[in-house]
C-alpha cells in the first residue's frame, strides 16, 4: 500500500508538469490503487479554454490505461490557500471507480489540508449501479 505522504508527493511532483498558461493554476492528482501503485495527472489547458482536462481525469486515464480500475485513495493539490476540492465532474469521475468512505485529500504545497470521503462531496450519487439495478 502506498503511504499517503508518497502519494502526497506524488501529486506535488505531477502539479508542477501541469500546463495551466490560461488559468495559471496549476493541478496535479495522484490516486493510489489497491495494489499498491500510484497513477498520477495534471491539468492540460487549451487555447480553445472548455476543452482543457482537469488533473484527475489524467489521473484516472492513467490508472485504466494501467491496469487498474479501483481508486484506493486520492490526493488534488491545487494553489492558493483555499481548499483545491475536485470539480462537479471530477467528483462523479472519482465515483464511478470509489467507494462511499474512499478518501479524497485536498493538499496544498505544504501538506494535507483536509480530507474528505466521497460521499460527503457526493451524496446520494448516481452510479454503475442505477443501471444494473432495474
Ligand atoms: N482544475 C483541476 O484540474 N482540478 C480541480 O479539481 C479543479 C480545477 C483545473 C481546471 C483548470 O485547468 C484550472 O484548474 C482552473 O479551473
Amino acid at each position: 500500500m502506498a503511504s499517503l505522504d508518497t502519494l502526497f508527493e506524488a501529486a506535488k511532483t505531477i502539479q508542477a508538469k501541469a500546463y495551466a498558461p490560461y488559468s495559471r493554476f496549476k493541478v496535479g492528482a495522484a490516486i493510489a490503487a489497491p495494489d499498491g501503485r500510484i497513477f498520477t495527472g495534471c491539468n492540460v489547458e487549451n487555447a480553445a479554454y472548455p476543452v482543457g482536462a482537469c488533473a484527475e481525469g489524467g489521473a484516472i486515464s492513467a490508472m485504466i490505461a494501467g491496469g487498474a480500475n479501483r481508486i484506493t485513495e486520492i490526493v488534488v493539490m491545487g494553489e492558493g490557500d483555499l481548499l483545491c476540492t475536485p470539480c462537479g465532474g471530477c467528483r462523479q469521475r472519482i465515483r464511478e471507480f470509489a467507494s462511499p468512505d474512499t478518501k479524497i485529500h485536498v493538499a496544498g504545497p505544504e501538506g494535507i489540508r483536509k480530507s474528505f470521503t466521497l460521499e460527503e462531496l457526493l451524496p446520494f450519487s448516481f452510479g454503475p449501479d442505477n443501471l444494473t439495478d432495474r
